[in-house]
Protein backbone atom coordinates (compact mmCIF):
# COMPACT_ATOMS: atom_id res chain seq x y z
CA UNK A 1 0.00 0.00 0.00
CA UNK A 2 1.20 3.42 -0.81
CA UNK A 3 0.94 5.81 2.11
CA UNK A 4 1.83 9.57 2.08
CA UNK A 5 1.20 12.21 4.87
CA UNK A 6 -1.81 12.80 3.02
CA UNK A 7 -3.28 10.12 2.51
CA UNK A 8 -2.70 8.53 5.98
CA UNK A 9 -6.05 9.69 7.75
CA UNK A 10 -8.51 7.66 4.56
CA UNK A 11 -6.06 4.78 4.18
CA UNK A 12 -4.39 3.81 7.88
CA UNK A 13 -8.04 3.67 9.53
CA UNK A 14 -6.97 -0.35 9.72
CA UNK A 15 -3.87 -1.11 10.01
CA UNK A 16 -3.04 -4.05 8.63
CA UNK A 17 0.43 -6.26 10.46
CA UNK A 18 2.44 -8.65 9.62
CA UNK A 19 4.63 -10.44 12.65
CA UNK A 20 7.62 -11.97 12.04
CA UNK A 21 9.53 -14.97 14.74
CA UNK A 22 7.31 -17.29 16.81
CA UNK A 23 9.59 -16.58 20.51
CA UNK A 24 8.72 -14.51 23.10
CA UNK A 25 9.26 -11.65 20.92
CA UNK A 26 6.53 -12.62 18.44
CA UNK A 27 4.07 -14.08 20.11
CA UNK A 28 4.17 -10.76 22.80
CA UNK A 29 3.49 -8.80 19.40
CA UNK A 30 0.69 -10.78 18.41
CA UNK A 31 -0.67 -10.20 21.90
CA UNK A 32 -0.67 -6.84 21.73
CA UNK A 33 -1.90 -6.32 18.32
CA UNK A 34 -5.07 -8.09 18.88
CA UNK A 35 -6.18 -6.50 21.68
CA UNK A 36 -5.92 -3.04 19.62
CA UNK A 37 -8.77 -1.68 17.90
CA UNK A 38 -8.37 -1.41 14.10
CA UNK A 39 -5.51 -3.73 13.45
CA UNK A 40 -5.70 -6.48 11.56
CA UNK A 41 -2.63 -9.48 11.96
CA UNK A 42 -2.73 -10.66 8.16
CA UNK A 43 0.41 -12.92 8.17
CA UNK A 44 2.74 -14.22 10.48
CA UNK A 45 6.50 -16.00 9.64
CA UNK A 46 8.38 -18.51 11.52
CA UNK A 47 10.61 -21.59 10.81
CA UNK A 48 8.85 -23.89 13.48
CA UNK A 49 6.33 -25.59 11.64
CA UNK A 50 4.04 -26.74 14.62
CA UNK A 51 4.05 -23.50 16.07
CA UNK A 52 3.58 -21.14 13.29
CA UNK A 53 0.04 -23.39 13.13
CA UNK A 54 -0.47 -23.34 16.39
CA UNK A 55 0.15 -19.59 16.85
CA UNK A 56 -1.76 -19.10 13.62
CA UNK A 57 -4.79 -20.43 15.12
CA UNK A 58 -4.66 -19.02 18.38
CA UNK A 59 -4.07 -15.58 17.02
CA UNK A 60 -6.65 -16.11 13.92
CA UNK A 61 -4.03 -15.29 11.57
CA UNK A 62 -5.13 -15.99 8.09
CA UNK A 63 -1.66 -16.01 6.23
CA UNK A 64 1.55 -18.14 7.57
CA UNK A 65 5.03 -18.00 6.21
CA UNK A 66 8.35 -20.36 7.33
CA UNK A 67 10.64 -17.00 5.66
CA UNK A 68 10.67 -13.61 6.44
CA UNK A 69 10.95 -12.87 2.74
CA UNK A 70 8.08 -14.77 1.24
CA UNK A 71 5.65 -12.20 4.42
CA UNK A 72 7.52 -9.14 2.93
CA UNK A 73 6.44 -10.03 -0.73
CA UNK A 74 2.81 -9.33 0.14
CA UNK A 75 1.67 -5.68 -1.08
CA UNK A 76 -1.11 -5.76 1.62
CA UNK A 77 0.91 -4.85 4.60
CA UNK A 78 1.10 -0.94 6.61
CA UNK A 79 3.77 -2.05 9.30
CA UNK A 80 5.82 -5.65 10.37
CA UNK A 81 7.19 -6.45 13.81
CA UNK A 82 10.16 -8.13 14.11
CA UNK A 83 11.13 -10.95 16.39
CA UNK A 84 13.75 -12.71 15.36
CA UNK A 85 17.49 -13.52 16.58
CA UNK A 86 19.74 -10.30 16.74
CA UNK A 87 21.48 -10.26 13.35
CA UNK A 88 18.28 -10.79 11.27
CA UNK A 89 16.95 -7.33 12.31
CA UNK A 90 19.01 -5.07 10.44
CA UNK A 91 18.40 -7.44 6.90
CA UNK A 92 14.62 -7.51 7.71
CA UNK A 93 14.17 -3.94 8.88
CA UNK A 94 15.96 -2.45 5.72
CA UNK A 95 13.93 -4.69 3.54
CA UNK A 96 10.97 -3.73 5.20
CA UNK A 97 11.32 -0.07 5.25
CA UNK A 98 12.27 -0.13 1.76
CA UNK A 99 9.16 -1.70 0.85
CA UNK A 100 7.22 1.03 2.85
CA UNK A 101 6.64 -0.25 5.52
CA UNK A 102 6.73 0.96 9.52
CA UNK A 103 8.74 -1.48 11.54
CA UNK A 104 8.50 -2.32 15.50
CA UNK A 105 11.68 -3.78 16.13
CA UNK A 106 12.60 -6.10 19.48
CA UNK A 107 15.24 -4.77 21.58
CA UNK A 108 18.28 -4.48 21.03
CA UNK A 109 17.89 -3.01 17.73
CA UNK A 110 20.73 -4.50 16.42
CA UNK A 111 23.75 -5.95 17.30
CA UNK A 112 26.14 -3.02 16.41
CA UNK A 113 25.78 0.67 16.01
CA UNK A 114 26.98 0.74 12.94
CA UNK A 115 24.28 -2.16 12.20
CA UNK A 116 21.65 0.33 13.90
CA UNK A 117 22.95 3.55 12.23
CA UNK A 118 21.80 1.82 8.71
CA UNK A 119 18.36 0.80 9.96
CA UNK A 120 17.62 4.38 11.21
CA UNK A 121 18.87 5.39 8.20
CA UNK A 122 16.68 3.28 6.48
CA UNK A 123 13.81 4.83 7.90
CA UNK A 124 14.75 8.41 7.97
CA UNK A 125 14.92 7.73 3.75
CA UNK A 126 11.80 5.74 4.08
CA UNK A 127 10.19 7.96 5.88
CA UNK A 128 8.32 5.45 7.95
CA UNK A 129 8.15 4.94 11.42
CA UNK A 130 10.93 2.20 13.21
CA UNK A 131 10.38 1.77 17.02
CA UNK A 132 11.77 -0.54 19.39
CA UNK A 133 10.82 -2.28 21.33
CA UNK A 134 12.02 -1.39 25.40
CA UNK A 135 8.86 -2.97 27.15
CA UNK A 136 10.12 -2.56 30.55
CA UNK A 137 10.25 0.88 30.51
CA UNK A 138 6.03 0.78 30.54
CA UNK A 139 6.24 -0.90 33.95
CA UNK A 140 4.17 0.68 35.83
CA UNK A 141 6.77 1.99 38.98
CA UNK A 142 9.22 2.77 36.38
CA UNK A 143 6.16 5.49 34.43
CA UNK A 144 5.24 6.47 38.31
CA UNK A 145 8.49 6.94 38.82
CA UNK A 146 9.10 9.09 35.64
CA UNK A 147 6.39 11.56 36.34
CA UNK A 148 7.50 11.69 40.45
CA UNK A 149 11.30 12.91 38.99
CA UNK A 150 9.71 15.25 36.21
CA UNK A 151 8.08 17.06 39.48
CA UNK A 152 11.30 17.43 40.95
CA UNK A 153 10.73 15.56 43.80
CA UNK A 154 14.52 13.58 43.39
CA UNK A 155 15.91 17.13 43.51
CA UNK A 156 19.42 16.92 41.33
CA UNK A 157 20.05 12.94 40.52
CA UNK A 158 23.52 12.72 40.67
CA UNK A 159 24.23 8.59 40.90
CA UNK A 160 22.37 5.70 39.50
CA UNK A 161 22.25 1.63 39.10
CA UNK A 162 20.49 0.20 36.98
CA UNK A 163 20.87 -3.85 37.16
CA UNK A 164 19.52 -7.08 35.80
CA UNK A 165 21.45 -10.39 37.31
CA UNK A 166 20.66 -13.95 37.26
CA UNK A 167 21.64 -16.85 39.02
CA UNK A 168 21.11 -19.58 36.37
CA UNK A 169 19.99 -17.60 33.36
CA UNK A 170 21.66 -18.46 30.04
CA UNK A 171 18.89 -18.38 27.72
CA UNK A 172 18.93 -22.09 25.99
CA UNK A 173 22.61 -24.06 25.83
CA UNK A 174 23.57 -23.64 22.09
CA UNK A 175 21.01 -21.13 21.12
CA UNK A 176 21.12 -18.36 18.76
CA UNK A 177 21.69 -15.95 22.18
CA UNK A 178 25.08 -17.17 23.15
CA UNK A 179 26.62 -16.87 19.68
CA UNK A 180 28.49 -13.68 18.93
CA UNK A 181 27.66 -13.74 15.41
CA UNK A 182 24.00 -14.12 16.11
CA UNK A 183 23.06 -11.94 18.95
CA UNK A 184 26.24 -9.34 19.53
CA UNK A 185 26.33 -10.13 22.68
CA UNK A 186 25.61 -11.86 26.23
CA UNK A 187 23.52 -10.48 28.70
CA UNK A 188 24.97 -6.84 28.41
CA UNK A 189 22.68 -6.28 24.66
CA UNK A 190 20.53 -8.92 25.79
CA UNK A 191 19.86 -7.96 29.67
CA UNK A 192 21.44 -4.64 29.93
CA UNK A 193 19.72 -3.06 26.95
CA UNK A 194 16.49 -3.34 28.98
CA UNK A 195 17.73 -1.66 32.56
CA UNK A 196 19.73 1.60 30.18
CA UNK A 197 16.85 2.25 28.27
CA UNK A 198 14.77 2.53 31.82
CA UNK A 199 17.87 4.13 33.67
CA UNK A 200 18.40 6.74 30.80
CA UNK A 201 14.73 7.33 29.98
CA UNK A 202 13.94 8.14 34.14
CA UNK A 203 17.01 10.38 33.69
CA UNK A 204 15.79 12.60 30.74
CA UNK A 205 18.83 11.31 27.95
CA UNK A 206 21.58 12.73 29.48
CA UNK A 207 24.71 12.49 27.19
CA UNK A 208 27.74 9.80 27.90
CA UNK A 209 30.83 11.01 28.04
CA UNK A 210 33.11 8.44 28.98
CA UNK A 211 32.46 4.36 29.30
CA UNK A 212 35.14 1.67 31.69
CA UNK A 213 33.64 -1.44 31.47
CA UNK A 214 34.50 -5.53 31.86
CA UNK A 215 33.31 -8.41 30.99
CA UNK A 216 33.52 -12.09 31.97
CA UNK A 217 32.89 -16.03 30.53
CA UNK A 218 33.76 -17.57 34.28
CA UNK A 219 30.50 -19.67 33.77
CA UNK A 220 29.24 -20.12 31.02
CA UNK A 221 32.00 -21.75 28.85
CA UNK A 222 32.03 -24.71 31.24
CA UNK A 223 28.37 -24.79 30.89
CA UNK A 224 27.39 -23.54 34.07
CA UNK A 225 23.93 -21.33 35.09
CA UNK A 226 22.00 -22.84 31.90
CA UNK A 227 18.32 -22.01 32.07
CA UNK A 228 16.85 -25.78 31.51
CA UNK A 229 13.56 -24.09 31.10
CA UNK A 230 14.77 -21.20 28.42
CA UNK A 231 13.41 -22.99 24.77
CA UNK A 232 15.38 -20.44 22.69
CA UNK A 233 15.54 -21.34 18.90
CA UNK A 234 18.95 -22.80 17.41
CA UNK A 235 21.38 -25.25 18.43
CA UNK A 236 25.17 -26.10 18.41
CA UNK A 237 25.60 -22.51 18.52
CA UNK A 238 29.24 -21.85 20.09
CA UNK A 239 29.25 -19.98 22.97
CA UNK A 240 31.64 -16.97 22.50
CA UNK A 241 29.29 -14.10 24.83
CA UNK A 242 30.25 -12.93 28.04
CA UNK A 243 28.08 -14.28 31.20
CA UNK A 244 29.00 -10.93 33.06
CA UNK A 245 29.36 -7.76 32.41
CA UNK A 246 30.02 -4.26 34.59
CA UNK A 247 30.29 -0.94 33.27
CA UNK A 248 31.01 2.47 34.79
CA UNK A 249 29.45 5.66 32.96
CA UNK A 250 30.03 9.05 33.16
CA UNK A 251 27.32 11.26 32.02
CA UNK A 252 27.86 14.66 30.67
CA UNK A 253 25.01 15.93 33.90
CA UNK A 254 27.96 15.20 35.71
CA UNK A 255 25.79 11.93 37.28
CA UNK A 256 27.44 8.42 37.14
CA UNK A 257 25.80 5.32 36.15
CA UNK A 258 26.45 1.92 37.10
CA UNK A 259 25.22 -0.53 34.88
CA UNK A 260 25.60 -4.19 35.98
CA UNK A 261 24.63 -7.32 33.88
CA UNK A 262 24.67 -11.27 34.28
CA UNK A 263 22.75 -14.07 33.25
CA UNK A 264 24.55 -16.63 35.12
CA UNK A 265 26.13 -15.93 39.37
CA UNK A 266 27.27 -17.70 42.14
CA UNK A 267 24.81 -15.25 44.01
CA UNK A 268 21.96 -14.42 46.21
CA UNK A 269 19.89 -13.48 42.75
CA UNK A 270 17.29 -15.11 41.30
CA UNK A 271 16.02 -13.23 38.22
CA UNK A 272 16.26 -9.60 39.44
CA UNK A 273 16.24 -6.55 38.00
CA UNK A 274 16.18 -2.82 39.09
CA UNK A 275 16.93 0.93 38.72
CA UNK A 276 18.35 3.01 41.69
CA UNK A 277 18.46 6.49 41.80
CA UNK A 278 20.29 9.48 44.53
CA UNK A 279 19.26 12.50 44.11
CA UNK A 280 19.83 15.51 46.63
CA UNK A 281 15.80 15.81 47.58
CA UNK A 282 15.46 12.11 47.70
CA UNK A 283 15.77 8.47 46.52
CA UNK A 284 14.22 5.94 44.56
CA UNK A 285 14.30 2.46 44.08
CA UNK A 286 12.84 -0.02 41.77
CA UNK A 287 13.44 -3.80 42.38
CA UNK A 288 12.26 -6.46 40.70
CA UNK A 289 12.51 -10.48 41.49
CA UNK A 290 11.50 -13.00 38.97
CA UNK A 291 9.23 -10.02 36.56
CA UNK A 292 7.19 -9.11 40.24
CA UNK A 293 5.13 -5.88 39.18
CA UNK A 294 3.95 -5.78 43.04
CA UNK A 295 5.50 -4.20 45.97
CA UNK A 296 8.85 -2.73 43.65
CA UNK A 297 8.82 1.07 44.18
CA UNK A 298 10.16 2.76 47.04
CA UNK A 299 11.04 6.23 47.75
CA UNK A 300 13.60 7.46 50.39
CA UNK A 301 13.44 10.95 51.47
CA UNK A 302 12.99 13.27 54.43
CA UNK A 303 9.71 14.00 56.61
CA UNK A 304 9.95 16.69 58.49
CA UNK A 305 13.72 15.52 59.25
CA UNK A 306 13.44 12.46 60.24
CA UNK A 307 14.27 9.56 57.26
CA UNK A 308 11.35 8.32 55.69
CA UNK A 309 10.69 5.10 53.30
CA UNK A 310 7.31 5.90 50.81
CA UNK A 311 6.39 2.30 49.68
CA UNK A 312 4.35 3.05 46.30
CA UNK A 313 1.43 0.66 45.67
CA UNK A 314 1.20 -1.30 42.48
CA UNK A 315 0.56 1.07 39.42
CA UNK A 316 -0.49 -0.99 36.60
CA UNK A 317 2.20 -2.43 33.91
CA UNK A 318 1.65 -2.86 30.46
CA UNK A 319 4.72 -3.78 28.83
CA UNK A 320 4.57 -4.46 25.61
CA UNK A 321 0.94 -3.70 25.17
CA UNK A 322 2.09 0.17 25.93
CA UNK A 323 4.83 -0.03 23.29
CA UNK A 324 2.52 -1.34 20.53
CA UNK A 325 -0.25 1.21 21.08
CA UNK A 326 2.31 3.84 21.08
CA UNK A 327 3.59 2.28 17.32
CA UNK A 328 0.19 2.34 16.22
CA UNK A 329 -0.89 6.07 17.04
CA UNK A 330 2.29 7.19 15.97
CA UNK A 331 1.91 5.46 12.26
CA UNK A 332 -1.84 7.19 12.73
CA UNK A 333 -0.41 10.63 13.50
CA UNK A 334 0.67 10.51 9.82
CA UNK A 335 4.13 12.77 11.81
CA UNK A 336 6.48 9.52 10.92
CA UNK A 337 9.77 11.66 10.70
CA UNK A 338 9.25 11.70 14.54
CA UNK A 339 9.98 8.23 14.82
CA UNK A 340 12.96 6.92 13.34
CA UNK A 341 14.40 4.77 16.56
CA UNK A 342 17.05 6.74 17.62
CA UNK A 343 16.78 5.50 21.51
CA UNK A 344 17.96 2.17 19.97
CA UNK A 345 20.89 3.25 18.04
CA UNK A 346 21.82 5.44 21.22
CA UNK A 347 21.60 2.77 23.14
CA UNK A 348 23.29 0.23 20.48
CA UNK A 349 26.67 3.48 21.02
CA UNK A 350 26.26 3.31 24.47
CA UNK A 351 26.90 -1.12 24.22
CA UNK A 352 29.55 -0.90 21.49
CA UNK A 353 31.93 1.54 24.12
CA UNK A 354 31.16 -0.99 26.93
CA UNK A 355 31.87 -3.78 24.60
CA UNK A 356 34.89 -1.36 23.37
CA UNK A 357 36.21 -0.59 26.91
CA UNK A 358 36.29 -4.34 27.91
CA UNK A 359 38.47 -5.28 25.36
CA UNK A 360 41.08 -2.52 25.42
CA UNK A 361 40.78 -2.70 29.13
CA UNK A 362 40.56 1.22 29.41
CA UNK A 363 38.20 3.67 29.67
CA UNK A 364 37.18 5.18 26.55
CA UNK A 365 35.94 8.34 25.75
CA UNK A 366 32.18 9.00 24.16
CA UNK A 367 31.65 10.85 21.12
CA UNK A 368 28.80 13.41 21.93
CA UNK A 369 25.86 12.96 19.29
CA UNK A 370 26.52 16.69 17.87
CA UNK A 371 29.66 15.25 16.70
CA UNK A 372 28.04 12.33 15.26
CA UNK A 373 25.73 14.38 12.61
N1 LIG B 1 11.30 -7.24 24.83
C1 LIG B 1 11.47 -8.37 25.51
O1 LIG B 1 11.13 -8.47 26.69
C2 LIG B 1 12.10 -9.54 24.83
C3 LIG B 1 12.09 -10.80 25.43
C4 LIG B 1 12.67 -11.87 24.73
C5 LIG B 1 13.26 -11.66 23.49
N2 LIG B 1 13.26 -10.42 22.96
C6 LIG B 1 13.89 -10.16 21.65
O2 LIG B 1 13.09 -10.76 20.63
C7 LIG B 1 13.92 -11.29 19.60
C8 LIG B 1 13.62 -12.79 19.47
O3 LIG B 1 13.88 -13.40 20.73
P1 LIG B 1 13.04 -14.69 21.17
O4 LIG B 1 13.29 -14.89 22.62
O5 LIG B 1 11.63 -14.57 20.68
O6 LIG B 1 13.83 -15.80 20.32
P2 LIG B 1 13.41 -17.26 19.88
O7 LIG B 1 14.63 -17.97 19.53
O8 LIG B 1 12.48 -17.85 20.90
O9 LIG B 1 12.52 -16.99 18.56
C9 LIG B 1 13.09 -16.50 17.37
C10 LIG B 1 12.12 -16.73 16.21
O10 LIG B 1 12.69 -16.19 15.01
C11 LIG B 1 12.33 -17.06 13.95
N3 LIG B 1 13.19 -16.94 12.77
C12 LIG B 1 14.54 -17.16 12.69
N4 LIG B 1 14.94 -17.03 11.42
C13 LIG B 1 13.84 -16.73 10.69
C14 LIG B 1 13.58 -16.50 9.29
N5 LIG B 1 14.57 -16.57 8.37
N6 LIG B 1 12.31 -16.21 8.88
C15 LIG B 1 11.32 -16.17 9.79
N7 LIG B 1 11.49 -16.38 11.11
C16 LIG B 1 12.72 -16.67 11.55
C17 LIG B 1 12.48 -18.43 14.58
O11 LIG B 1 11.77 -19.38 13.77
C18 LIG B 1 11.83 -18.20 15.94
O12 LIG B 1 10.45 -18.41 15.87
C19 LIG B 1 15.36 -10.98 20.02
O13 LIG B 1 15.79 -9.81 19.39
C20 LIG B 1 15.27 -10.77 21.52
O14 LIG B 1 16.27 -9.88 22.00
C21 LIG B 1 12.69 -9.36 23.59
Amino acid sequence: MTQTKENVGDQLTKIRVGVIGLGFGGESALKSFRQLPDVEIVALAGLEEDRLAYLGKMYEVPHLYREYQDLLARDDLDAVSIGVPNHLHSPIAIAALQRGLHVLCEKPLARSAEEAEAIVQAAVEANRVLQVVFNHRERGDVQTLKRYINEGKLGRIYYARAYWMRRNGIPGAGSWFVSKAKSGGGPLIDLGVHVLDMVLYLLGEPEVVTVSASTYDELISSGRGVDKEATKSGVNHSQDVEDLATAFIRLANGTTLLLETSWATNSSYGDDYGVILYGSEGGAEIKVKNYSTRDTLRIYTDVAGAPSEIAVQNPKSEFHLAVIRQFVEHIRSGNWSLYTGDEGLRRARIIDACYASAQQGREVLFAPSSERE
